[in-house]
């Protein structure tokens, strides 16, 4: 199947996204999908009719649906540690069955959403101030990206997020809290990570430096619930969820309550019904008008087809500056995998390096490249139509403007006449005028696509995560891996722990390799 992959890239790789514009005035509409209140364009990239179609054998071929459908009934599809794949029971507010082992799981799942509710509903009525979310990853960065994102709709305490084991981190948050207002959420599913445990520590301590007693000051948020009771955190202020929820799809349930205490519950639950609509468009809709399908479709174009092996995400949304870091761990950790599920190696890329920021900040930044550059990046855009500042109205129009123009610039270019133009008009003639104007040239032809929604509400914002979710789902489907796993981030700990000792001098470094002897010498040098 990849054969006709590459065979369509080799055709469609110099298409001029221009001429298809020319050669089909309904481009836009042909080339974009609705999906409740999103608007999918990607009618600027060279796919043209005969590309889609190419790309939806892939998909018919890796019988996406059938492992949707497995995915969703509660299959282990994540079958290197034998689990079942069920984050979109976390948001099945209607609570039809989702069996596990012939098991229905729903009733556990909406005790815990109600428990998280009484949690959230005390905390938010009690005296604290602030509330610390220490975790890292999947226990971190989503809850994060969405307290940024959701900033016009937190009405609750300030919620801060400790992740890194560098001790700036919690030192830096910790400064600014009162240890009497303060209330620490550990949020870990397997409540072992390094990082996590030793900020809790130190969080820990602080309030006993400070004469607080930790009673009612601590929540655990984990699979784990024995390791979060001998940490000494009661029963009733855990809240647990199951193995069949990966730690990067897990803001939907307990990890995310430092979301539900800052928005509340009823914002919370409207994040939830974004995300189950978007699974009900996933399961129904079919593959050409399907959301999700198409967007890791064009991702597979690009990557697997074309070769681009990166893309930049860029919402033109300052709220949404987490995101390009949320995605990064969604789609790299899920995707970023070259062994095939039945043991074998991939014969093309693997997935993406996914990078970006807001615009306009980027476009200040590291557009000339996208611009410039020697290497094509696709670019993803992303923008509201109506932003929270009703009265700044005219910031707005503006990010718009920008946003628009980006997609136009890309694709448009600048030719090497047109820039001869332009420095005529400055009144250079000659060597200078040529040498001058070559600089001035952009290849243009660069594909982009545009993710657009009417204003970002939590519902919303739960349909853009559902929708990434289930693209990650589906590339990882065509590409025959195992998108639910992590192995590649197993090493890297075993290495640390064991370098733990000689860090600290404990044990000898003789048995390391010459570079790390050296930057461990350096290290005991300057400490
Ligand atoms: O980095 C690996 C990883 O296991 C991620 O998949 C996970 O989100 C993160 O560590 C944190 O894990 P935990 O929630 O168990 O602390």
């Amino acid at each position: 199947m990849w054969d006709d992959l590459k065979a369509a890239a080799e055709q469609g790789r110099d298409r001029s996204i221009l001429g298809l514009f020319d050669a089909d005035p309904n481009r836009a509409e042909g080339f974009s999908v609705t999906a409740l209140d999103l608007l999918f364009d990607y009618s600027k990239t060279q796919i043209d009719a005969a590309t889609r179609d190419t790309l939806m054998s892939l998909a018919k071929a890796a019988e996406v649906e059938a492992k949707r459908d497995a995915m969703l009934s509660g299959s282990k599809i994540n079958d290197t540690e034998g689990r079942a794949v069920l984050h979109t029971a976390l948001r099945n507010l209607d609570g039809d069955a989702v069996l596990v082992d012939g098991q229905d799981v729903m009733p556990s799942v909406l005790d815990t959403l109600a428990r998280m509710e009484a949690v959230a509903t005390e905390i938010r009525e009690s005296a604290f101030t602030d509330v610390v979310n220490i975790g890292i990853g999947g226990s971190d960065l989503g809850p994060a990206m969405a307290y940024l994102a959701l900033s016009p709709y937190c009405d609750g305490p300030r919620c801060h997020f400790v992740s890194n084991v560098d001790a700036a981190d919690i030192a830096d948050t910790l400064r600014g809290c009162d240890p009497e207002r303060t209330l620490f959420i550990v949020a870990s599913k397997t409540f072992t990570t390094i990082e996590t445990m030793t900020n809790a520590r130190t969080a820990r301590a602080w309030l006993q430096d400070h004469g607080v007693s930790t009673e009612g000051r601590f929540v655990a948020l984990s699979s784990n619930a024995g390791a979060a009771a001998e940490w000494g955190i009661p029963s009733e202020r855990v809240l647990g969820f199951e193995d069949w929820v990966g730690g990067r799809y897990s803001m939907w349930g307990p990890i995310g309550l430092s979301l539900m205490i800052a928005i509340g519950p009823d914002a919370f639950k409207a994040f939830l019904r974004g995300g189950q609509a978007m699974d009900r468009h996933f399961c129904a809709a079919a593959l050409h008008d399907n959301m999700p399908v198409l967007l890791a479709l064009v991702g597979i174009w690009h990557n697997q087809g074309l070769g681009h092996a990166t893309r930049a995400v860029l919402p033109y949304d300052n709220r949404l500056s987490r995101l390009p870091a949320y995605l990064q761990q969604l789609e790299m950790e899920s995707n970023g995998k070259s062994v095939a599920m039945d043991g074998t190696t991939l014969l093309v890329n693997s997935g993406p390096v996914v990078w970006g920021e807001p615009g306009t900040n980027g476009q200040h930044a590291f557009y000339q490249l996208i611009h410039q550059g020697a290497r094509v990046i696709p670019c993803e855009f992303m923008a509201a139509a109506e932003g929270h500042e009703p009265d700044l109205r005219h910031h707005h129009d503006l990010l718009i403007a920008n946003c628009l123009a980006q997609s136009e610039a890309l694709m448009r270019g600048r030719s090497l006449e047109e820039a001869r133009a332009i420095m005529e008009q400055k009144g250079l003639s000659g060597d200078e005028l040529e040498r001058q104007a070559r600089h001035r040239v952009f290849p243009g032809n660069r594909p982009s696509t545009t993710l657009m929604m009417p204003k970002l509400t939590p519902e919303v914002l739960g349909q853009i995560i559902a929708l990434y979710e289930h693209r990650v789902f589906v590339e990882g489907v065509i590409l025959g891996i195992n998108s639910f796993d992590q192995w590649g981030v197993e090493l890297g700990k075993e290495l640390a722990t064991s370098l733990g000792p000689l860090v600290s001098g404990d044990a000898p470094a003789d048995e390391k390799d010459g570079s790390t002897q050296a930057l461990l010498g350096y290290v005991k040098r300057y400490s």
